[in-house]
């Protein structure tokens, strides 16, 4: 599974209304087909208005002919993620799209509350649990390193404290073979050229 890259994705999202300008990206013909469904996973940073997913279902894809199912959840960590329920209920989810013809691809992204309490090993080592997981179910994951926060440092760059857990996901990405966003560093990058006030107004 090779069809989703970060350059397909990062070019989907900007065509999904938000501020970013359309990047140089390859075109990747068939992202987006009808005998494909999306399912999202996450934290506030795929669920909420500020995060990306209800741009890319509503807007970047046709949800007249797309599934598009936005499982996020705002505060979720991979920990709460398995105890409250949702994993499973996910991969029913997930079995069913891909019983039905479709074949799911499945992002997942967390990190910004999972490094609230917990070192990145902990959630890279739930993170392949997932994956694995979806995988079993005929998903097609597609790992997602965290959507930048916006605290800049006065000579304008950006204070980043999720770098680790972006390359815990990276590394997880890389050891199980999976499609993988660097979001992270494009989302620094794209902040840091529009500068601090452009980057609030995005709120
Ligand atoms: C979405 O798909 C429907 C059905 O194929 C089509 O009629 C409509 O024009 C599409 N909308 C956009 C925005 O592409
Ligand atoms: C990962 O999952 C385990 C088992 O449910 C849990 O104990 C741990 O706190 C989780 N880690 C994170 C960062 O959520």
């Amino acid at each position: 599974m090779r069809f989703t890259t970060a350059a397909t994705v990062l070019a989907l999202l900007s065509a999904s209304g938000s501020a970013l300008t359309a990047p140089p990206w390859p075109d990747v013909p068939g992202f987006a087909r009808p005998d494909r469904s999306f399912v999202l996973l996450g934290d506030s940073t795929t669920k909420c208005d500020g995060g990306w997913g209800p741009g890319f279902c509503s807007s970047t894809l046709n949800i007249t002919t797309i599934t598009c199912i936005n499982l996020a959840v705002s505060g979720g960590t991979t920990g709460w993620f398995f105890e409250s329920g949702l994993f499973k209920t996910s991969l029913a989810v997930i079995g069913a799209e891909a019983s039905s013809g479709h074949r799911p691809v499945v992002t997942i992204q967390y990190g910004h509350n999972d490094q609230k309490f917990a070192p990145p090993e902990s959630m890279g080592r739930n993170l392949t649990t997932i994956v694995k997981s979806v995988r079993a179910v005929g998903g097609e994951p597609v790992l997602l390193t965290s959507l930048t926060r916006r605290n800049f440092k006065s000579d304008g760059t950006i204070d980043d404290a999720l770098a680790d857990w972006a390359a815990e996901t990276i590394k997880v990405a890389k050891a199980n073979k999976v499609a993988l966003v660097d979001l992270h560093a494009a989302s620094i990058a794209y902040t840091e050229a529009i500068g601090p006030d452009a980057s609030h107004r995005l709120n």
